[in-house]
């Protein structure tokens, strides 16, 4: 059975795609796609949305593998992007060592708290060794319920706290930016950048 945020993405997706399929986010990859090892080629878009994103990536020449717990957004975002889009949730990914790049942009701030630990350590075992995760959420501490959606806020002390009880990733980077749709600049964002360590993979 679906989540309320799950259920929220399949009622309202074709409202979603069209309010952020044109959201310029440039900046952001210029952030991420350096950090890709050199010769890396595969990219996770995770929790894909609209799939603006894989489409992005796709145009600069990566391989990309894009998900969505919303089945509603991943045929909108197949149909954009010219390829299969997979309907999982995060808590279900099984990859080992399958990519050079993870994405999981404004999509990882809907998993419960207590899940996440969990969630990124999947995450960092999905990674190659040396590659380089993106996450963002919404600038701030906790857990709250909004219009419908569940959101895990996160700030410095609250990655720190987090990182501490995920196996195998340690951060690069993080910053402060404000929401790219226009008259949403107000909103802040917590964004993250990590990759893998040794024992990522130790469990396996
Ligand atoms: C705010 S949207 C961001 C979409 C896209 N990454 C973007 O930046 O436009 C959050 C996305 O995460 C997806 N999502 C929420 N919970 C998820 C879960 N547990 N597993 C996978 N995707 C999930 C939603 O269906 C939705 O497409």
């Amino acid at each position: 059975m679906d989540d309320d945020t799950t259920a929220y993405y399949r009622a309202n997706a074709a409202a979603f795609f069209a309010d952020t399929l044109g959201v310029d986010m440039a900046p952001l990859y210029a952030r991420f796609l350096p950090l890709i090892p050199v010769g890396g080629q595969k990219i996770l878009d995770a929790g894909c949305g609209s799939g603006r994103d894989t489409r992005a990536f796709l145009d600069r020449g990566y391989t990309v593998t894009a998900f969505d717990a919303s089945a509603e957004l991943a045929a909108l975002a197949a149909a954009h992007v010219g390829q299969p889009v997979q309907v999982l949730r995060f808590q279900d990914l099984e990859w080992t060592q399958a990519f050079d790049g993870i994405w999981a942009c404004a999509s990882l701030l809907h998993v419960p708290a207590t899940e996440l630990p969990d969630v990124l350590s999947r995450l960092a075992r999905a990674l190659r060794p040396g590659g380089v995760l993106y996450a963002s959420f919404k600038f701030g501490s906790g857990e709250r319920e909004y219009h419908g959606r569940r959101f895990t806020d996160l700030d410095e002390a609250g990655l720190a706290t987090l990182l501490s009880q995920v196996q195998g990733l340690t951060g690069l980077d993080t910053w402060t930016t404000g929401d790219r749709r226009p008259g949403r600049e107000s909103e802040r964002w917590f964004n993250a950048l990590l990759t893998t360590t040794a024992d990522a993979w130790s469990n396996i």
